[in-house]
């Protein structure tokens, strides 16, 4: 747990609408005065720049990428995020943080192929966020949205990405276990996609919630 601010990770398979959210998130925070920023994982580091080159090629080692993500982690805690500073030095600071992903994917993805408490041993110097925002969307309707936008990395095919949403139900679920705020949001109703404003007021309310209730 953060101690002056609040650490909001955003967490789900590739499509989910991580980037969306979370910046919307920031913006709607913002409007309302809170001090906030945004910052994503894998980072612009050297190292997160090794990651996305590595996440090009047809096979991966789970383990080797488990470490980098850790070390790139780490990085951004200590050493540089997209609000200028270490994610650590901003939250001493007193801002709500908001994460375009977190340690919580390393266990999911990584978990294809690498020990999930092991994967947990090498992340344990990454504090606990305070609030997981999970959303929740079909891997078949996550996949569409990425190819229609993108090359694909390493994950995303949808036997993999079927395979780290069901790691993620687990993970996320013993994080709640530890204390950590849970919100889970579904992107698909009845079989039908819910809009971006729809889902974001969801987690602008949700959300808020939690920080009025520190
Ligand atoms: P991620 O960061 O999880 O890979 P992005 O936010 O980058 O996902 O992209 C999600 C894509 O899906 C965007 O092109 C967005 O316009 C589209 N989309 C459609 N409906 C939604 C929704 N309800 N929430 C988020 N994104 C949506
Ligand atoms: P992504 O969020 O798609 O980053 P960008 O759009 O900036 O390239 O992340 C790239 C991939 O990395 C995605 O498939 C999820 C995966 N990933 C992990 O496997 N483990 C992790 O710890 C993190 C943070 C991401």
């Amino acid at each position: 747990m953060s101690s002056k601010g609040v650490l909001v990770a955003f967490e789900g398979i590739d499509g989910s609408g991580l980037t969306t959210h979370s910046r919307l998130l920031v913006y709607k925070l913002r409007e309302a005065g809170y001090r906030v920023g945004y910052s994503k994982e894998p980072t612009w580091s050297p190292i997160g720049a090794l990651i996305r080159e590595l996440l090009l090629q047809p096979t991966v080692d789970h383990e080797i990428l488990a470490l980098l993500y850790a070390a790139d982690r780490l990085w951004h805690l200590r050493v540089h995020s997209c609000l200028g500073v270490g994610l650590l030095k901003a939250l001493e600071e007193g801002y709500i943080v908001v994460l375009d992903r977190y340690k919580y994917s390393s266990m999911a993805y990584q978990s294809l192929g690498a020990p999930v408490e092991w994967i947990e041993a090498i992340n344990s110097r990454a504090l606990e966020a305070d609030i997981i925002v999970y959303l929740d969307v079909p891997p078949e309707v996550a996949l569409n949205r990425v190819k229609a936008r993108r090359i694909t990395y390493y994950y995303e095919t949808l036997e993999r990405l079927r395979k780290v949403k069901e790691a993620f139900e687990t993970i996320l679920g013993r994080a709640e276990a530890r204390g950590v705020r849970l919100v889970r949001i579904k992107g698909v109703e009845n079989g039908v996609e819910r809009s971006i404003e729809e889902v974001g007021r969801e987690v602008y309310g949700e959300v808020k919630k939690h920080i009025e209730g520190r």
